[in-house]
């Protein structure tokens, strides 16, 4: 196990902003991660995954423990099920890519996110009508304070709309090493209905619902994302930057007098959930930049590092949008990306 002092972030991270931590390692195994945490003496700042979700600040105190815990194996089956488990640091992706090889059903909507296997439970991952936990089985995380292996259900995970247990009450407390997704191996419950998924199956030529299969429904959810997302290794980003906000009906309402166009998403418990990338979009800040950062001008959630910024731009960046948005709509938004480390006095 080797430490690096000093390392530079903005190269294992997918913001690309410029910033520096005080250790880094690599945990290839459970082992590894249980070594570094006695040889630095203290829990790690920041368990790394693919580093899509994070906003580093100038400088991260403390270890950032890279979790590079590999392997795709299956663990059981039934006639209509497969359990397949994934090492905490298989890139999400291949994951979805392996399990369509196999003929596997419930990823495809979820192709193409960014990141580790073992991230996709911090924010209960989604995209296109389709949550981690619909697929989830069980995850296993070594608990930093005492090294124990520790098993989580799906209730144990307390998942909800981009959140777990594992950003609240647990927020640093477990390394996840190796997740199991329940997939079926037949009779694939597709979901076409989201967004512009039929409308894609259609240009591909496949017009009726079950002339689709898990690879066709993956292939037109890639297709979207590639149109609306900036890639990453051109424009740094981290995807969505802020939650999709909650409110009460009655805010819904309120606002759609003004804006009948507006989109709204109604959700239990008298609540809905508005269209953040809509509010940002509304207040005018699509495509607006200011020195290295901006508000991608196809998708209005993503802010977007031109090359050079520095966490502390991006954040001054956002406040202003956050403090727009409240003042002009009177809905308070929540970032979605991990703020780490801290600014550095200048
Ligand atoms: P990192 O960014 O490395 O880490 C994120 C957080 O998880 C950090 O707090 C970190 O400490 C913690 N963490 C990471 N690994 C572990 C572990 N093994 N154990 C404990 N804690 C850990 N998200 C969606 O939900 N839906 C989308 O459609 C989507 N689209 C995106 C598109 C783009 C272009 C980008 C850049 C991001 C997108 N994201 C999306 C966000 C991101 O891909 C996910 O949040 C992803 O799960 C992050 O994985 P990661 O391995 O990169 O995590
Ligand atoms: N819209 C605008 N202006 C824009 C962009 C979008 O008005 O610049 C409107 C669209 O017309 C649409 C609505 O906003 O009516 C929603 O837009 P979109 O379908 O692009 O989805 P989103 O709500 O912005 C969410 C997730 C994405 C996920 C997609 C697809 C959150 C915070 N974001 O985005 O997840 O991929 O839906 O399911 O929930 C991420 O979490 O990083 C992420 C990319």
């Amino acid at each position: 196990m080797d430490f690096s002092y000093d390392r530079e972030m903005r190269s294992i991270h997918t913001f690309g902003l410029l910033s520096r931590a005080e250790a880094y390692a690599v945990a290839s195994s459970p082992a590894d991660v249980l070594a570094a945490v006695d040889r630095f003496g203290a829990p790690p700042t920041l368990i790394l995954g693919g580093g899509s979700n994070i906003l580093p600040l100038d400088y991260i105190p403390g270890l950032v423990l890279h979790n590079k815990l590999e392997g795709i194996s299956l663990d059981a089956e039934d006639d209509s099920h497969v359990w397949l488990s994934a090492g905490g640091g298989v890139n999400w992706h291949e994951l979805v890519l392996s399990s369509l090889d196999h003929g596997y059903g419930g990823l495809e909507n979820l192709a193409l996110i960014p990141g580790s296997a073992g991230a996709s439970p911090i924010q209960n991952i989604g995209a296109y009508g389709v949550e981690l936990k619909d697929i989830f089985a069980r995850l296993e995380a070594i608990e930093l304070s005492s090294g124990e292996t520790v098993v989580f259900e799906g209730l144990d995970c307390q998942f909800g709309y981009r959140d777990s247990i594992f950003k609240q009450a647990a927020k640093g407390k477990y390394f996840i090493t190796r997740l199991v997704l329940r997939l079926t191996r037949s009779q694939h419950q597709l979901r076409t209905n989201y967004g512009a998924i039929a409308e894609q199956l259609t240009s591909m030529g496949l017009s009726a619902p079950d002339q689709a299969s898990s690879r066709s429904v993956a292939e037109a959810v890639m297709h979207i994302r590639r149109s609306k997302l900036p890639d990453w290794n051109h424009l740094g980003n981290a995807g969505s930057f802020f939650k999709n906000p909650l409110v009460p009906l009655a805010k819904a309402q309120q606002l759609l007098t003004d804006h009948p166009g507006m989109p709204y998403y109604p959700q239990e418990g008298g609540l809905a959930k508005l269209a953040a990338a809509w509010l940002i979009d509304q207040c005018g800040w699509k495509g607006r930049r200011e020195g290295a950062v901006g508000c991608y001008e196809k998708q209005a959630l993503v802010l977007v590092n031109y090359g050079g910024a520095t966490g502390r731009e991006v954040m001054a960046f956002s406040e202003k949008i956050t403090a727009d948005v409240q003042e002009r709509l009177g809905v308070a938004l929540e970032r979605e990306v991990n703020v780490v480390g801290r600014h550095e006095v200048s």
